[in-house]
């Protein structure tokens, strides 16, 4: 089978910046962002969305988009959002990693890097 022929390992993955800085600089970890992995790694869970074929849920070190903080990203899309709180992610659980639509109101500015 060509590589091109292959499917996805996972239909949709989702990587949480989790970093943390210890010289007192703003991060993710500041705004919430490890509370927002666990509520999504549980929402997936719950909603049977996670396993081969379907969705992962991953924790990444900086993603270099620190001023749009708390940042996530969905590939393959490359989708990038800026959440708040437990019903953001719900929502992007809901509507992105299950059913393929993208949650414009979270989206990560795009001016906004590092
Ligand atoms: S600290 Fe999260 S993107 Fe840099």
């Amino acid at each position: 089978m060509s590589r091109s022929g292959e499917s996805n390992y996972y239909a949709r993955h989702i990587f949480f910046c989790l970093n943390e800085r210890q010289n007192g600089e703003d991060c993710c970890a500041l705004h919430g962002a490890k509370a927002a992995f666990d509520r999504c790694k549980s929402q997936v869970k719950a909603a049977g969305l996670s396993g081969p074929g379907k969705v992962r849920v991953n924790k990444a070190g900086c993603l270099d988009r620190c001023a749009g903080g708390p940042v996530a990203v969905v590939y393959p899309e490359g989708t990038w959002y800026t959440f708040v709180d437990n019903d953001d992610i719900d929502e992007i659980v809901e509507s992105h990693l299950k059913n393929g639509q993208i949650v414009e109101r979270l989206l990560t500015p795009p001016e906004l890097g590092r």
